[in-house]
């Protein structure tokens, strides 16, 4: 027998394999394929105050190795969360684990009241790569105060436990993670997708109707990994690691490099099964190194010998 556990701010996972909010809808499209019980937790596409549409199509464009999306945070809103999706959800028994979002710090603030208001929710994730409408336009994920502030914010509102989720867009991502952890938050997520674009030939124009979307996929796996290295050297938080994981061995060097426990996006598009895939990976290198503890492993590739 291997222990898989893992505990998450105060948060005790039955295995350190988690869905990276977006890619996994609200479960639904895959429970057919995955016994939602057997994930860690589930992180559910991002929840603003109000529905939003999202971005002008086209919102997806494939790169050799990777995604590229624009979907702009399309949800059904808070309100058809808590009555039609959240009641769906608490029949498994898998924490749930609400990303949410905002364009001003007080929106931030008022979701995170009325998501606390609910039964059944896990911890808050909290997206800061959204645009500060009160600032220009800027990603609270790229100013340390500005992610500082919404962190606060958000602590203020509720008593569940609060992982940030940083932005990769930003010169030194220890800095931002410095100032979420000051401002109280309890983990940290890392990392969300990085800034790019593609360009249509043909009709000599951007492909996305945004410009600009977002890279997942293997083509962000070293980026992200260096992202964890750096935060675990120079910050205490748990932390959640996420990009390009799409096995077993990816999962484990993000486990190696810092994370407590990982996220599986984009790989989810690809091979539903994917989540379960790598838990029964990490599990049989458990056995075959014979490693009683999964928890022994985190951070271990930084142990100078
Ligand atoms: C289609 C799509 C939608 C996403 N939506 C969200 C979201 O609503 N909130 C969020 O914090 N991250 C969102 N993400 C980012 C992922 O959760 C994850 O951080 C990122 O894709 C890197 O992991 P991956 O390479 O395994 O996909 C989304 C990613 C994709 C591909």
């Amino acid at each position: 027998m291997v222990d898989l556990t893992i505990e998450i701010a105060g948060l005790r996972l039955k295995n350190p394999v988690i869905t990276a909010s977006g890619t996994f809808g609200f479960s639904q499209e895959y429970a057919p394929y995955v016994d939602l019980n057997r994930l860690g937790a589930i992180t559910v596409k991002g929840i603003t105050l109000l529905p939003r549409s999202g971005n002008p199509p086209p919102r997806l464009v494939e790169t050799p190795a990777g995604i590229l999306n624009a979907i702009g945070l399309q949800n059904p809103g808070v309100d058809y969360f808590a009555a039609s999706i959240l009641p769906y959800l608490s029949q498994f028994e898998v924490p749930v684990i609400v990303n949410m979002a905002g364009e001003t710090v007080e929106e931030y603030a008022v979701l995170a009241n009325k998501l606390s208001e609910l039964n059944n929710i896990a911890a808050l994730e909290v997206n800061i790569s959204c645009p500060n409408v009160e600032k220009g336009g800027l990603q609270f994920g790229s100013d340390p105060a500005a992610a500082a502030e919404v962190t606060r914010a958000v602590k203020n509102n509720t008593s569940l436990p609060v992982i940030v989720k940083l932005s990769p867009n930003v010169t030194r991502i220890e800095t931002v993670a410095q100032a979420v952890a000051q401002a109280g938050a309890d983990a940290l997520s890392l990392i969300n997708t990085i800034l790019g674009m593609a360009i249509d030939l043909k009709k000599r124009r951007p492909v996305l109707g945004n410009i600009f979307g977002g890279l997942s996929g293997p083509a962000i796996k070293p980026v992200a990994l260096r992202a964890v290295w750096q935060v675990f050297e120079e910050v205490s938080l748990p932390i959640i690691g996420m990009g390009g994981i799409f096995t077993a061995q990816d999962a484990l060097e993000f486990i190696m490099a810092g994370a407590k426990a990982v996220a599986v996006g984009t790989a989810n598009f690809i091979n539903p099964r994917a989540t379960i895939d790598i838990l029964e990976g990490i599990e049989n290198y458990l056995r075959e190194n014979k490693i009683k503890r999964l928890s022994d492993l985190v951070g271990a590739a930084h142990c100078k010998q």
